[in-house]
């Protein structure tokens, strides 16, 4: 069944974020789903600090894969600039991908058929200025 949250402002994003990491192990692999500006980035900062990452998170612009130091290792890919499959295997995230850590995986559509199969989604809908609606597939709240 997927699990639905309305945001309201960044600080709700992060806050929603942080919640559904509790349930997240490592070897999770997650897609991110949603247009410029919906706030994926957003909501990885979020999860990032649930995992104890103290570093700041912004898109991987140059690089296609940030690798924060928490207390699992946090994958964070952004394919938005990615045309080819192959580039993705060329830089070696499916090593990541079944990898020790937590794979957050922005523009994810671009990688359907690399993505393992077990993996959680999360689509996020600008539904306003400041409000966003906040899907997600796979994930276990308690
Ligand atoms: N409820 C909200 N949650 C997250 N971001 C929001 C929200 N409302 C407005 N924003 C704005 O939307 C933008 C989201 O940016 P970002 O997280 O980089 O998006 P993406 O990674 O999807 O392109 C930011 O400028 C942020 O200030
Ligand atoms: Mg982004």
């Amino acid at each position: 069944m997927p699990h639905k949250f309305v945001s309201y402002s960044q600080r709700d994003t992060v806050k929603i974020a942080e919640k559904a990491a509790a349930g997240i192990r490592r070897g999770d692999v997650i897609g991110l789903f949603g247009e410029l500006g919906a706030g994926k980035t957003c909501f990885v900062r979020g999860f990032a600090k649930a995992f104890g990452v103290t570093e700041t998170v912004n898109s991987p612009s140059f690089a296609i894969v940030n690798v924060y130091k928490g207390k699992t290792p946090v994958y964070h890919m952004d394919f938005y600039r990615i045309d080819n499959p192959d580039e993705i295997r060329a830089v070696g995230c499916e090593d990541y991908f079944y990898g020790d850590g937590v794979c957050l995986v922005e523009w994810a559509e671009k990688a359907e058929n690399i993505m393992p199969p077990g993996r959680k989604e999360i689509h996020i809908k600008i539904t306003g200025v400041s409000e966003r609606e906040i899907v997600m597939k796979g994930f276990d709240f308690r």
